[in-house]
């Protein structure tokens, strides 16, 4: 590395920058977890992640990466061979299908181009088709962190409903949960997936289950085998705030602390916060005279852009040559986007001067890369922030 004074920059769309405050909170005596100290933290994070998923039901915390938490929605729900609809948004639509085949489930995954979103039409189109309600499962990546793409929930919600069929609908907000808009309860989600990493700030470890009446009343019936994913017992510990097996005791300090600083922002002004710095990059990429990789106005995350790298150049060679001059991390293109897109993470605790930090060290790293871009995307940025910041001034 030629640097090695100031702060790494860790712009990968997660895990994100933990916040010192969280960093400190975890920092405290491990304590026992059947003690009366670890059920009043049991129940306080319960209750505090309820509003951060929107919804009046329970939520499920896994000691586990989100994966852990995709095989709960699926095992805890569904039997063997049931069919499930999964659309081809992103490597990870792709990874969550192929456990479902693993499990033993059917899976329906519609192709896609990775530049767009679940289509609700084509969700009502398909569920239509499905008079004999064989379909028990719809299962989305709200935000697809391989491509910057965000799918349109109430829209499909609506076009299941209209379609008048049962199906449960999953959906996986591993990276948007904290960060984009999300309700989990309004938008009639069943199974909403989550984890540590991203949108909350924390270091990787944690994930979660929110469970709607409908998806509890499936566990009943579900055949799947579990055991250590199974519901029940968490739930039943988790009424009087303790787990059914040893928690991850330091991280749900952490989770504490994140949720008194989600709180304390007000998650409308956190979700505008990255409206704010999607936009401004959108508009930093435009001024490079570069491509985003998301292909729909109405679908741009507001967690990672993906940027398209001209023909003849590779996304990784660039990465590394902004890793090694200006100590900053960006995410690689996954799957069949190797080498063809990088992607800026402006997710979790992160500000204006973090982007405008962020844009300059993308902008050296292409020009230095001879990757050739018009040197206008940082004051692009820059104008956009500015504006918002006025406007945002005269409304107060
Ligand atoms: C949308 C999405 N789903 C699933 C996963 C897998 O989660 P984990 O790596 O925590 O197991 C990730 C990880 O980045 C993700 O971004």
């Amino acid at each position: 590395m030629s640097f090695a004074g100031g702060r790494h920059f860790l712009q990968i769309p997660g895990p994100t920058n933990v916040p010192d405050s969280v960093l400190r909170a975890m920092a405290a005596p491990t304590i026992d977890h059947r003690g009366p100290e670890f059920g009043e933290l049991g129940r306080t994070v319960l209750a505090g992640l309820k509003p951060v998923f929107g919804t009046t039901r329970p939520v499920v915390i896994y000691p586990a990466s989100g994966t852990g938490a995709w095989e709960a929605a699926l095992v805890n729900t569904l039997s063997p061979g049931d069919k499930v609809l999964c659309f081809e948004t992103g490597h990870f639509a792709t990874l969550w299908q192929e456990m479902a085949r693993r499990l033993g489930l059917t899976v329906h995954f519609v192709p896609g181009d990775w530049r767009h979103g679940v289509d609700p039409a084509r969700v009502a189109e398909l569920l239509g088709q499905d008079g004999a309600h064989e379909i028990k499962a719809v299962c989305l990546v709200h935000n697809e962190t391989s491509t910057g793409v965000t799918s349109r929930i109430p829209e499909i919600r609506a076009a299941i409903d209209n379609a008048g069929h049962p199906a449960l609908l999953l959906v996986d907000t591993i990276s948007s949960l904290g960060s984009i808009d999300y309700r989990h309860d309004e938008w009639g989600v069943d199974v909403t997936v989550a984890g540590s990493q991203k949108g909350l700030m924390l270091p990787p470890g944690l994930s979660f289950n929110a469970i709607s009446d409908k998806a509890l009343a499936a566990s009943e019936k579900a055949k799947l085998p579990r055991s250590f994913w199974d519901w029940r017992p968490l739930l039943e510990a988790g009424e009087r705030g303790y787990f059914p097996y040893t928690p991850a005791t330091n991280l749900l300090y952490g989770l504490r602390e994140a949720l008194r600083l989600l709180e304390a922002e007000g998650l409308p002004n956190v979700f505008a916060r990255h409206l704010r710095h999607a936009e401004a990059t959108r508009a930093a990429v435009e001024g490079w005279g570069l491509e985003v990789l998301c292909a729909d106005e109405r679908e741009h995350s507001a967690a990672l852009t993906a940027v398209v790298v001209p023909e003849g150049h590779d996304a990784d060679k660039i990465r590394a040559l902004i890793l090694d001059r200006f100590d900053m991390s960006l995410g690689a293109g996954l799957g069949k986007l190797a080498g063809r897109v990088f992607r800026i993470g402006h997710l979790g605790s992160f500000n204006d001067l973090s982007l405008a930090g962020t844009l300059s060290g993308v902008q050296m790293g292409l020009a230095l890369s001879g990757v050739p871009i018009r040197p206008d995307g940082v004051n692009a940025a820059l104008d956009r922030l500015a504006a918002a910041s006025r406007t945002d001034r005269e409304a107060r």
